[in-house]
């Protein structure tokens, strides 16, 4: 089956083309002019999609070596996202599936980075899966196809936002992750303790308490000279204490339900600390899956992959057929025939 699959849900005009689960191209248009505001402007978001997304659409058929004829199925992000760009991507895929009449299946995008490990890494069952995402973390049990409990999430910030925020904190720039990720590598992890956060929920996150003193302790480094010689450290220090905390719970979960497959996805996942950590588990017998790093970061690969699984894994296929599209919003609205 020859999918295009179709991702707006932030700030990445992504297309893919597929043949079921194998990837034929992966197109990824970041809007990197976000970082001048320190973060992503939804408003701008969703008017960079709409310039994008045909140019990026193209490119993606035509690096994938098939016609945009031999095309059998589409997949869109619904949702999470900011609502103006996932509205982009979401109807310009649906339009598109409307007029080749052929079927649509929206992917919800938390899913798409759970079961993104697997694109390159066959199937294993159970599995536990911690996505790190700039908007989202969370720790979810599955058991099969679709078969997901929410073990935990996080009380306040998402751990890429934390090293957003951190970042900031430090005068470093937007996106954090990947600028802390790479200055760490030549500092001192054990430079400064911050603080492991306590939750009252076994499973749940929570980084506002390390983001805050780093924030203090950042605030009475009043000397910009001091400032320059430790930032490094500093940086390194504040990976450390994000990454542990997302390990220790993660692995606490794995100890408590036996479970000795672990999938780490998201944005988040491309950091190298926090892969170190996880793979040093694979001498103990655990089955440590990332994505590679085209598929951590927000892309249309992975949409259109849970897409095929959701499709597949589906009883009524028909629910995704261009028919079904008329059903719905005709019964919620008045037509009127003047
Ligand atoms: O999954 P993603 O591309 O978008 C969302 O769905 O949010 O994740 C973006 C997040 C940002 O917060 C970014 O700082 C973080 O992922 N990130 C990293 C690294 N690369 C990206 N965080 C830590 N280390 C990295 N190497
Ligand atoms: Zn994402």
């Amino acid at each position: 089956m020859k999918i295009l699959a179709i991702e707006t849900s932030c700030d990445e005009t992504s297309v893919s083309v597929l043949q079921d689960k194998k990837i034929l191209s992966n197109i990824i248009s970041s809007q990197l002019f976000h970082s001048e505001w320190g973060g992503v402007v939804p408003e701008i978001a969703s008017r960079e999609h709409i310039k994008n997304i045909s140019i990026v659409c193209e490119e993606a058929i035509k690096t994938s070596g098939i016609s945009k004829d031999e095309i059998e199925l589409v997949c869109a992000t619904s949702t999470p996202g900011l609502i103006g760009a996932l509205l982009v991507g979401y109807s310009f895929a649906k339009s598109f599936a409307l007029a080749k009449n052929i079927p649509f299946v929206p992917v919800n995008h938390i899913q798409a980075h759970l079961y993104s490990v697997f694109i390159e890494n066959d199937f294993r069952f159970p599995f536990l899966g911690l996505i790190v995402s700039g908007g989202h973390t969370l720790l979810i049990q599955v058991d099969d196809f679709f078969k997901h409990k929410i073990l935990g999430t996080t009380l306040d910030d998402a751990a890429g936002e934390a090293f957003d925020k951190g970042a900031k904190i430090l005068g470093l720039g937007y996106p954090g992750g990947p600028i802390i990720d790479k200055l760490a590598k030549r500092g001192n992890k054990n430079f400064h303790s911050f603080p492991i956060s306590k939750t009252e929920s076994e499973f749940d996150f929570s980084f506002s308490g390390v983001k805050t003193s780093l924030l203090n302790y950042w605030n009475k480094q009043n000397k910009n000279s001091e400032q320059e010689s430790v930032i490094k450290d500093v940086a390194a220090s504040y990976q450390e204490t994000i990454s542990e905390m997302l390990f220790r719970k993660t692995i606490k979960a794995a100890e408590k339900f036996d479970i000795k497959t672990i999938g780490i996805s998201g944005g988040v996942s491309a950091n190298s600390r926090l892969r170190e950590k996880f793979n040093s588990l694979s001498k103990s017998g655990y089955n440590i899956l990332f994505p590679s790093l085209q598929y951590t970061i927000d892309n249309a690969a992975m949409i259109g992959f849970t897409g095929y699984l959701k499709f597949m894994n589906s009883e009524n296929k028909n629910y995704f057929s261009t028919e079904s599209f008329k059903e719905k919003p005709l019964a919620r609205i008045e037509i009127k025939n003047f």
